[in-house]
């Protein structure tokens, strides 16, 4: 499994297209999965960093750098999409674009229907907030399974990791369809990359 995912993750991988509003998605063609979470939290840097590709996803010091859904191809024949997100709960965003963002991640997550899994990215600093929870009972209420996934883990001692993904692990159990499985990992160096991978090929399948 580890090769197969090794070598669909270092073959033919291209962006697509950018989509503004739903009715700029591409068609339905293959199965997609989906880089949730709040702004900032790591999303871009975790596709670029999972598909071995530096500057595939734009990211950015600055929250709100991801600001439509963008579309990436994996596999040649293509096999699935990767969808990186606008980040949600960006409070400096203006009151409109946030709304927007909102509706635009929230329709999409709830009505596509190719959507086999969604990865909810959560700051391993900052755990779960009430906007995760928010956007993790739509899941449910959609009947999307998704991967609590942890990032930026280098930015925390090893101790502190363990108790939020305790923590992380204890919440997500309310949620019926989040993987019990909590992915902690870090685009800086690497860890949990391998494992992710993995999750990604077991839901497309
Ligand atoms: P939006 O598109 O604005 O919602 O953000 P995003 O979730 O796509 O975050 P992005 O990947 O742009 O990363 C935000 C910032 O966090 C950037 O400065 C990244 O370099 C940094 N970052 C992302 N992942 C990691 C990580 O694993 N470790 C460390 N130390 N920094 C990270
Ligand atoms: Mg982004």
């Amino acid at each position: 499994m580890d090769d197969v995912a090794r070598k669909l993750f270092s073959g033919p991988i291209a962006f697509l297209k950018s989509a503004p509003g739903l009715q700029f998605l591409p068609d339905p063609a293959v199965e997609e999965i989906a880089f949730a979470g709040r702004s900032n939290v790591g999303k871009s840097s975790l596709l670029n960093k999972l598909t071995n590709r530096r500057d595939l996803a734009r990211t950015s010091n600055t929250p709100g750098r991801t600001q439509e859904l963008n579309f990436f191809d994996v596999g040649e024949p293509l096999r699935f999409r990767l969808v990186d997100m606008p980040g949600y709960g960006f409070a400096k965003a203006p009151k409109d674009v946030a709304r927007k963002w909102r509706y635009l991640v929230n329709d999409y997550l709830r009505g596509r229907q190719v959507l086999k899994r969604a990865l909810v990215l959560v700051d391993s600093r900052h755990g779960l907030k009430e906007i995760d929870h928010e956007v993790m009972k739509m899941l449910d209420d959609a009947a999307v399974s998704y991967h609590i996934v942890l990032t930026k883990a280098d930015k925390i001692k090893t101790s502190e990791l363990r108790d939020v993904e305790q923590r992380t692990a204890d919440e997500g159990k309310k949620h019926p369809a989040a993987h019990p499985e909590i992915i902690t990992t870090s685009s800086e160096t690497g860890l949990g990359i391998d494992r992710l991978r993995r999750a990604v090929v077991e839901a497309i399948g």
